[in-house]
């Protein structure tokens, strides 16, 4: 009888426990943050993290009754481990949604496990035109290479560029900044007289740079992917190519803001075009720009923190408008057509294409309070992705 008991008393327990649990897990909404933490991405993964944590610590955890749970994964920068990886925290932790992605093969490795799970699948990083057509549950807050280039390759032929030389990182993005740019300058009369394109793991920039030296053009177009400009800057001063007039210009991933200040005074005057700068003039920059080097040690935010600090804000405001009932389809629904003032301007989710709308800067190096800063000193507005009216 006691044993009887006993167990009774167990099995209530046990399915107490169980309940509780279930409950936890009911009262929780679970982020799957993928990112390079390691490898020749290390700095982007390093830059949406902190501004995620930002995101969080700014904005609190407790959204429409429901606990923001983050779990932080690694893929080294490599889409086979990002697959796996997302697999696991679909089926195995039950995320909500999956978001980060720090490069192109990345995101559209996930791509289907997004669509077959219904997981809105949120990129902070990844900036190929094509990636939002990988899946309907993509939804991008970072940026599109095309924007970028178009916005380049107008500015440069108005202001004495010509004859151009493209130098780009050969896979997903460097290959839609080669050919936006191409069409864009050859359209506004100018002319790239030479395509150049570099591995993606491990460039070796010097035999590249060393041919257009000798090709000599008004201006050299790079795009590389972040953290790999400080060493184009290098090369490219080392050859003294800027004394023999060969003017370098890019979209702004060169002169990325976590690498900028210590690319040397060599830096100083080259114009790129991007979405973000930290200089960006406005309140709330200014509040995010402070906020984020006090919590990272001085760690200035560069174009992908913006990314994924914009990324958060939409995953919490589709909580909120879903009250907290989550489901991939509601939340989706809930992130298209989200309009918000972001630390790098007035940004916008087109409902139709699931692609960013901002603001496209001009934008030269310029040194402030000692520091070097890309100075956006002319905009393009609303910029959709020019990708996507092919
Ligand atoms: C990409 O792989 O899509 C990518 C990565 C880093 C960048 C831009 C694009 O700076």
């Amino acid at each position: 009888m006691k044993k009887r008991l006993f167990l009774t008393a167990t099995a209530v327990a046990v399915a107490a426990l169980g309940a509780t649990s279930a409950m936890a897990q009911a009262d929780t909404f679970k982020i799957g943050l993928i990112l390079p933490l390691t490898g020749q991405q290390a700095s982007t993964g390093k830059q949406i993290e902190a501004a995620t944590r930002l995101y969080m610590a700014q904005n609190g955890v407790n959204v429409a009754g429901k606990k923001i749970e983050l779990i932080v994964k690694d893929d080294g920068g490599i889409p086979d481990a990002s697959k796996r990886i997302a697999q696991e925290l679909v089926v195995n932790d039950k995320v909500n949604v999956l978001a980060g992605f720090g490069l192109t093969p990345i995101a559209l490795a996930v791509a289907p496990i997004a669509t077959q799970s219904k997981t809105p699948q949120v990129i902070m990083a990844a900036a190929t035109s094509i990636i939002t057509e990988a899946s309907p549950y993509i939804i991008r807050t970072s940026f599109t290479i095309p924007q970028s280039a178009v916005a380049m390759a107008d500015w440069a032929p108005k202001n004495g560029i010509k004859k151009v030389v493209t130098l780009v990182s050969d896979y997903g993005p460097g290959i839609d900044a080669e050919k936006f740019f191409k069409d864009r300058l050859t359209f506004n009369g100018g002319q790239v007289i030479e395509s150049l394109r570099v591995p993606l793991r491990g460039p070796d920039f010097a035999p590249f740079l060393q041919k257009v030296r000798d090709i000599k053009p008004d201006a050299l177009f790079v795009f590389v992917p972040s953290g790999a400009g400080a060493a184009v800057m290098k090369q490219f001063l080392e050859r003294g190519m800027d004394k023999a007039g060969i003017k370098l210009i890019g979209t702004g991933d060169l002169t990325d803001d976590d690498q900028l200040n210590d690319m040397g005074d060599g830096a100083l005057n080259v114009v790129t075009s991007h979405h973000y700068s930290a200089a960006h003039p406005s309140a709330l920059n200014k509040k995010f720009v402070d906020a984020f080097e006090k919590a990272n040690k001085g760690l200035r935010p560069n174009f992908m923190a913006v990314g994924g600090y914009d990324g958060m804000r939409v995953i919490y405001e589709a909580l909120r408008a879903t009250k907290g009932a989550g489901g991939g389809d509601a939340l989706l629904a809930a992130m298209k057509g989200q309009i918000f003032e972001s630390p790098r301007g007035p940004m916008f989710i087109d409902a139709q294409t699931r692609d960013v709308v901002h603001n496209m800067y001009l934008r030269k190096v310029e040194k402030k309070d000692g520091k070097l800063y890309n100075v956006e000193f002319d905009v393009i507005k609303d910029m959709k992705d020019p990708g996507k009216t092919r």
